[in-house]
């Protein structure tokens, strides 16, 4: 049976590269992002190989997500995997100085439109009694960082949700993992520094960061472990990266 899978934020990074991996092994791909452009050329690249539905939505907008998962194609509405990864960090100020309106953008993405996501499928995998869930963490929510500030607490909420749901499913199959991935070469950067690339290079200047595939990779042996296993929490870091002293200040 041909095994179904949803990524959100599909257009770039991390999502891209599941979508891509997951159509190499012949999976039928739900790929969500505000990029309809994109989405578009994926859907000419991948469909060669597989089926594959796009969906421009904003996982912001709960109407949106709730309509859209609601009126999913017959051939695309048995969802085995849900990978939560649309998100984004906005901005590295000092929470005192940081622009709220970056907050609020990283809250309703990172948090809002991650559990609307997760409420719109849940259903139909209790139901059926079977489904994974696969969420993108990060390091920033069990690690703080100065400026991390609402990300990392973003990236912490979805660490419990996900520890959470875990309890509410209890006694059922469907499956749910928290993927901490560190610094990773992607757009994410791009993002944060809102498009000046200049900046976003030095991030990534001489060091070895991880790469969009080998979360994908994560990502796939994830979805392909077997169904007596959970995995709970996995936290991968490149190996330049490690942790620093805590600071203290003298006077
Ligand atoms: N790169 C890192 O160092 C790193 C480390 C740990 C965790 N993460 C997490 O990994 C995930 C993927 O990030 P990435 O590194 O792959 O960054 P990326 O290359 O910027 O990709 C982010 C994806 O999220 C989508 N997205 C953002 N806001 C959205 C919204 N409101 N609705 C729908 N889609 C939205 C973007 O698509 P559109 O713009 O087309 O909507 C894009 O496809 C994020 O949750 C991020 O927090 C990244």
């Amino acid at each position: 049976m041909v095994k179904t899978i949803v990524i959100s934020g599909a257009t770039s990074g991390f999502g891209r590269s599941c979508a891509e991996r997951f159509a190499e092994e012949g999976w039928k791909l739900v790929l969500i992002g505000r990029r309809a452009k994109r989405l578009e050329e994926m859907w000419k690249e991948l469909s060669v190989k597989t089926d594959i539905f796009t969906i421009t939505l904003d996982v912001q907008d709960r109407g949106k997500v709730f309509e859209t998962f609601e009126s999913l194609p017959v051939d695309f509405s048995k969802i085995d995997v849900l990978v939560n990864n649309a998100g984004l960090a906005m901005g590295l100020a000092p929470a005192f100085k940081a622009d709220i309106n970056d907050w609020d953008t990283m809250i309703d993405t990172n948090i809002k439109g991650l559990v609307y996501c997760t409420r719109a499928l849940l259903p139909g995998m209790v139901k059926r009694n079977a489904g994974q869930i696969i969420n993108i963490g990060s390091i920033s929510g069990n690690w703080p960082y100065p400026g991390g500030n609402v990300y990392g607490a973003t990236k912490a909420f979805v660490q419990q949700f996900s520890r959470n749901l875990r309890a509410d499913l209890h006694g059922t199959k469907i499956r749910v993992t928290n993927l901490e991935p560190g610094i990773a070469e992607t757009e994410f950067s791009i993002v944060r520094f809102k498009g000046d690339e200049e900046r976003a290079d030095k991030v990534y200047k001489d060091i070895q960061a991880l790469k969009a595939g080998d979360i994908s990779d994560i990502v796939w042996w994830i979805a392909n472990t077997p169904e007596h296993i959970n995995v709970n929490q996995i936290e991968v870091m490149p190996t330049c990266q490690t942790w620093g002293p805590l600071k203290i200040h003298r006077e």
